[in-house]
């Protein structure tokens, strides 16, 4: 595997990290096929993409167009047909398994539409889950009260302190959500992925789910890669991407 950092263009005197300083991920000719039966589906199409280091990039796109597909790729959970992904200059493409997992746990955090949150479990257990699944027994023991805390907090920033202990069932969608973002938040990730994170929420309380993703950007200096079907928390992003057919096209905020 190339874990060497990768050349932004070609330059006589390349630096030590000759991607972009700025860039904290990026992929290069990215492309996943779908093959069923005889035919094989390109969904993504050599995709060539920069996530920068403290932004919020938003990408639309109409359904089908590969999104959650490229998101899938660039947080680990898939991989490509063919080409490569750098986080932080790191090529990520080919961990294995448990690197993978790693990288997933500490760096990235994510947030669904439809939440995907544990049922049996109370508010704060679930958003304490990735940091209990990233630590071992022994660093578990000592490291669950600050977790702990850490996790009261977030839940209390995104306005759930009251609401600690109810099960998913007992909060409404855009306090589902809410928790959901404390849990991609609770080991402190670099890259925040969020697919249609207001797909399921009235106009309001997507807004208010926004306005939590623009403090913690601000705040926490996160940076978030927003996949949405809402024009107006697309609009609102720093950077605004269009998706067609497994390829991005060009739109006046995108400079990338
Ligand atoms: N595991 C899979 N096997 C086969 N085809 C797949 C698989 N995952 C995605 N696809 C196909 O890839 C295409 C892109 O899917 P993707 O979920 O990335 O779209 P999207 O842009 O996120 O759409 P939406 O806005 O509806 O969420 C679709 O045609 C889908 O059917
Ligand atoms: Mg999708």
């Amino acid at each position: 595997m190339n874990d060497q950092a990768v050349t932004e263009e070609a330059s006589p005197n390349p630096k030590p990290q000759a991607q972009s300083p700025e860039s904290i991920l990026e992929c290069k000719g990215l492309s996943r096929d779908f093959k069923s039966g005889e035919t094989t589906l390109h969904v993504l199409r050599s995709v060539d993409f920069q996530l920068f280091e403290g932004e919020i990039a938003s990408i639309v796109g109409s359904s089908g167009a590969g999104k959650s597909t490229l998101m899938h790729l660039l947080g680990l959970l898939d991989t490509p047909t063919a080409g490569e992904i750098f986080y932080r200059g790191r090529n990520i493409t080919k961990l294995g398994d448990e690197a993978a997992a790693k990288v997933r746990n500490r760096e990235f955090g994510f947030v669904f539409q439809s939440f995907h949150l544990l049922p049996d479990f109370t508010a704060l257990e679930n958003v304490m889950m990735p940091a209990r699944i990233g630590s071992g027994s022994l660093q578990w023991m000592r490291e669950a009260d600050s977790r702990r805390n850490r996790a009261i907090e977030l839940l209390e920033r995104v306005g759930l302190g009251e609401r600690l202990t109810h099960v998913p069932s007992r909060l409404s969608g855009g306090e589902r959500q809410r928790v959901a973002l404390a849990r991609a938040l609770v080991n402190e990730p670099a890259v925040v992925f969020c697919d249609e994170p207001t797909g399921n929420l009235d106009s309001k309380t997507a807004d208010e789910i926004f306005v939590l993703i623009d403090q913690f950007n601000k705040e926490l200096g996160k940076t978030f890669l927003i996949v949405t079907h809402d024009e107006n928390i697309a609009q609102r992003a720093q950077r605004h991407l269009t998706m067609v057919d497994g390829v991005f096209v060009d739109t006046p905020k995108n400079a990338g």
